[in-house]
């Protein structure tokens, strides 16, 4: 289903922010409703046999669909108007072909990558990464005999050419700014090392996970991307309440993750969808309210004595290599802030307990603001050596800030540090 229905006036391309409460959707497919219902429903009546037997001919890739012609509705594992209007709502942020929207971040991360290994191929991935794509990457893949190179942010890209060493690429992997240190790898230069190590019949795609600052403030496939990931779980469903995930990008990409999607099952569910396409509404909204909030805390932090470093991206520096990444692919430096506390594990647990406002929980990019220890919780099943040489050590805090009044927020951080 594609749907350009008052995307413009006359010339003017309306910006996403614009299109958010009706892009994709008509009110007379649904007795008027201004709203697209919830379609709460497991299946789709055919009208006829044969209408039945060519829907399932498209969907299942045995015949091309002619021109303009759509896949029909199926089954919900496989079409749902919620989830396609949702999709094509997704795309608009990050100027994508295609979209698909999944049961959660991990599903999308996991589906994905399944769609490109093969046992024998290579992941090229950045790290630090979340817990959870770290644990797919070290854990899962390599039982499926699917190998790692790991680019970190003490090297170069460029220094992991040799290691390929004639192996097959399956994907290169980026998690950009990385969780939970808000480290940076440049997309640019990721895509130069995924081109260097194609070949005729092997186009190595680039994926990157872009949930710390999308979609307002990162669009990867500018830089070169071919597939944009989200936790949508964060900023885009926005409100703590829901799990989703999303994939964008290249159709010819996103055609075999559906495929993939549908014999796993890792779709959303039609209220998921519609509770996102109502987050959406307010994204541009909630997203700027958080980063000015951000710069307030981030100032308040840095300031602090008892507080040792301040991983802000509106803190990197001039002469600073990250300034460079920052300035070509970042629009603006989020609402992510991680901090390292100037005292032990007991004093990092005491700081956590005393805050009366932030909530102690993992997840970010929500209305209200998460604070959390990287090292016990979400990254608590990463090898210990790597976590201490990737800075996840025991004074380390990850802080999401939300949309409160932040005069509020510091008085609850300052209280709570005077704690220690
Ligand atoms: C950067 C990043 N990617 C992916 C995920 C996984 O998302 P979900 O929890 O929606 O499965 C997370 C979760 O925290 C994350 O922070």
């Amino acid at each position: 289903m594609s749907d350009e229905y008052r995307k413009k006036i006359g010339e003017h391309e309306l910006s996403p922010e614009s299109l958010m409460m009706g892009y994709a959707y008509r009110p007379e497919w649904s007795e008027g409703a201004l709203k697209s219902p919830i379609f709460q429903t497991s299946t789709f009546t055919f009208s006829s046999a044969a209408e039945g037997r060519r829907f399932f001919e498209i969907a299942y890739g045995l015949d091309e669909a002619d021109p303009g012609e759509n896949t029909g509705l199926i089954y919900s594992r496989l079409n749902n108007p919620d989830l396609e209007i949702l999709e094509q709502r997704l795309t608009l942020w990050d100027g994508a072909e295609a979209g698909l929207v999944f049961a959660s971040g991990m599903a999308a991360i996991t589906t994905t990558m399944l769609t490109f290994v093969q046992p024998g191929t290579v992941v090229v991935h950045s790290a630090p990464v979340y817990g959870g794509t770290d644990h797919f990457l070290h854990e899962t893949l390599a039982r499926l005999g699917v190998e790692r190179l790991e680019w970190d942010p003490g090297t170069s890209i460029d220094d992991l050419d040799a290691a390929v060493d004639g192996r097959r690429i399956a994907l290169v992997f980026l998690e950009t700014p990385a969780n939970p240190t808000n480290d940076l790898f440049s997309i640019a230069e990721a895509r130069a090392f995924a081109d260097r190590h194609s070949t005729e019949d092997h186009a190595v795609p680039l994926v990157v996970d872009n949930t710390f600052l999308g979609p307002l403030w990162q669009h990867p496939i500018d830089h070169g991307a071919d597939l944009v990931l989200y936790s949508a779980t964060k900023f885009i469903g926005g409100h703590s309440d829901l799990i989703a995930g999303a994939a964008l990008g290249r159709r010819d990409l996103i055609d075999p993750i559906a495929e993939l999607r549908t014999i796993l099952g890792t779709m959303a569910t039609p209220l998921t969808g519609w509770l996102m396409m109502r987050s959406l509404e307010t994204l541009a909204l909630r997203m700027r309210r958080q980063a000015d909030n951000a710069q307030v805390v981030a100032d308040f932090l840095d300031a602090h004595p008892k507080v040792s470093s301040v991983g802000y991206l509106g803190f990197i520096e001039e002469g600073d290599p990250a300034m460079a990444t920052y300035r070509s692919q970042c629009l603006g430096p989020g609402s992510m802030i991680s901090f390292w506390i100037d005292t032990d594990l007991e004093g990092a647990f005491r700081f956590l307990d005393s805050l009366q406002l932030i909530h102690l929980a993992v997840s970010l990019g929500s209305t209200e603001s998460l604070i959390e220890h990287p090292a016990t919780m979400t990254h608590a099943g990463v090898d210990p050596e790597e976590r201490a040489m990737l800075g996840i050590t025991d004074q380390l805090v990850r802080l999401s800030v939300g949309v409160e009044n932040p005069d509020d927020l510091i008085v609850d951080l300052a209280s709570a540090l005077d704690k220690i």
